[in-house]
């Protein structure tokens, strides 16, 4: 399988680079490209940044050996040390576990998916409160995760050719779109992750090699395996990744994406991100993700996601990993808020192994989340940051806002059951409510504050004490974090 693949992918691709690249050059015709300018400025659907949280699937052939993390190819063979360890460790693990002469190739025979229930993963992200999907449809390894056939530069290195012979993203994408939140009545959307480069693709090689003075790559591999998802899936988001080592000219990425966002049959609601090529990570894009694990800690003007991962040893399946590598629900909940409070979207990960399954402790998480947003949603979906204040003038609460409303998102309950908050100014007529309570409003009074320096008093200023309700266990409405919905306030 291995030299085979290998012979394969140096003659064949090079025959039938000539065919292909005529029949794509008469298909896409040589439209002149807008500039990331006028792309930016093209007003986002609304539906993504009402959404605020999603879920991440980091799926693919690096799932069946289950080792460290998605880059396992990368490292063995590209003999590679950083984050993710040694190719040392990688080496000997291969050592260990297979035959004599064994290629990487080789897992896709074992990529069976035999467990996979894409219902039930849309049942959980659903439940979870997640309002989009997004499934690497290929990784850097190239791998290529939909029903790919109709493009010949994808042969045997894609699902239905190879491994589970079942188009996997297809399937999701149907569950998905079927599902619909409990919390918000919609229906979940859809989005694809997908890889520019590929580590080891002869043909990004030479282009590489031409020091991308060619674009082989982006003209026989790239681009119409984007154009196929889109046409085939329809997919509302694309996350791009694997941009950082040539700019979004040689991609032809806003050639592209000027197509996806105005022209395809999905252009009122595709939104997209910013890893586009080195020079549109972190400044084009519908939204920005800069780098992994994104988590600026103040309100940002532009749109941004923090995509990142609760198991935190890895991004794909980590058999490895263990209990205490897992944020806890606790942490994922003040997380959400903190990123919600600062204008972001929050794209959790999911890492299902090789046969189809998720570990029952992404589901536990999943649905911590959901059971704190089935109470406090209203202060999360469709909510915008309050820019008036932030956090350093009052720790440990958070606020989003609505049309009517202002949410105080309490992340420690305080000493004495008091909440003593100075950003919010209150008419005679504010009313504050926990959300999941039925009671009426909580008893608030103004205090005066003051504050001081050494002996000297810099100024005085009204406070409002809140007495938060006397909850025992039994009717607490929530668990991590309790919100407090404020009415009628003079500086919203
Ligand atoms: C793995 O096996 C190969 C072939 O026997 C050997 O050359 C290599 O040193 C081994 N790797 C490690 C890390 O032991
Ligand atoms: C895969 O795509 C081909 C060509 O478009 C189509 O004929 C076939 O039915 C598809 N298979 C699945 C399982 O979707
Ligand atoms: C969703 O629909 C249910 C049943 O119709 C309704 O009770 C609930 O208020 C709706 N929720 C939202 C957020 O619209
Ligand atoms: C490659 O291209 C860059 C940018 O166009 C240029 O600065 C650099 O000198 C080129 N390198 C070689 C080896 O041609
Ligand atoms: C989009 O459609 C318009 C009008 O049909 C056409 O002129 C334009 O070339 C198309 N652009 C792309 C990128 O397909
Ligand atoms: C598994 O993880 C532990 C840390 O949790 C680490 O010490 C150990 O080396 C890892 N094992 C392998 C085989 O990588
Ligand atoms: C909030 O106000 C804006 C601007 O007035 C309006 O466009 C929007 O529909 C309102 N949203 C809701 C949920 O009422």
């Amino acid at each position: 399988m291995c030299n085979t693949f290998k012979e394969w992918h140096t003659s064949a691709f090079l025959r039938l680079r000539l065919l292909v690249g005529l029949l794509f050059l008469l298909s896409v015709g040589a439209n002149s490209s807008p500039t990331w300018d006028e792309l930016d400025a093209r007003t986002n659907p609304r539906w993504y940044d009402e959404a605020k949280f999603g879920i991440f699937i980091h799926w693919g052939l690096f799932s069946v050996p289950g080792y460290l993390s998605p880059w396992y190819q990368s490292y063995w063979q590209g003999h590679w040390e950083g984050p993710y360890g040694s190719w040392k460790q990688y080496d000997s693990f291969v050592n260990e576990t297979e035959r004599s002469n064994f290629a990487y190739q080789d897992y896709a025979h074992r990529f069976l998916a035999e467990l996979y229930r894409p219902d039930y993963w849309a049942d959980a992200f659903a439940k979870s409160g997640a309002q989009y999907v997004v499934l690497t449809s290929k990784h850097h390894e190239g791998y290529c995760m939909w029903n790919s056939t109709n493009i010949a530069t994808t042969w045997n290195w894609n699902v239905m050719d190879t491994g589970p012979r079942r188009d996997l993203l297809g399937d999701l994408s149907k569950e998905v779109k079927k599902a619909v939140s409990p919390y918000t009545n919609r229906t979940l959307k859809f989005g694809i992750y997908h890889s520019l480069l590929e580590w080891f693709n002869p043909l990004y090689h030479h282009d590489m090699k031409n020091n991308w003075t060619t674009q082989t790559m982006v003209d026989l591999k790239v681009l119409p395996e984007l154009y196929d998802l889109v046409k085939r899936y329809q997919p509302d988001l694309l996350w791009s990744d694997g941009a950082w080592e040539a700019d979004s000219t040689y991609w032809k990425a806003t050639e592209f994406l000027s197509w996806y966002g105005y022209n395809s049959s999905v252009a009122e609601t595709a939104v997209w991100n910013d890893r586009w090529g080195t020079d549109a990570t972190c400044a084009h894009g519908s939204y920005l993700t800069c780098n992994d694990r994104y988590q600026p800690d103040s309100f940002q003007e532009r749109k941004w996601e923090d995509a990142t991962t609760m198991d935190t040893s890895s991004w794909g399946y980590n058999r490895n990993a263990t209990a205490q590598d897992f944020m806890s629900v606790k942490e994922l909940i003040d997380q959400l808020i903190r990123v919600v409070a600062y204008g972001g979207n929050l794209l959790l990960n999911v890492a299902p192994a090789g046969d189809g399954t998720i570990h029952p402790l992404y589901i536990d998480r999943l649905m911590g989340i959901g059971e704190w947003l089935g109470v406090n949603g209203r202060s999360v979906y469709g909510t915008r940051p309050w820019s008036v204040c932030q956090t350093e003038s009052d720790s440990n609460v958070f606020y989003t806002r609505s049309n009517e409303s202002l949410f105080a998102h309490i992340t420690q309950w305080p000493a004495e059951s008091v909440l003593v908050l100075k950003c919010p100014h209150p008419s005679s007529r504010t009313k504050f409510r926990m959300l999941g309570l039925t009671e009426a409003s909580l008893e608030w009074k103004r205090q005066m504050h003051t504050e001081t320096s050494g002996f000297d008093v810099i100024r005085r200023f009204p406070d409002i004490a809140i007495a938060l309700p006397k909850l025992t266990p039994d009717i607490l409405p929530c668990h991590h974090a309790w919100v407090l919905e404020i009415s009628e306030v003079e500086n919203l």
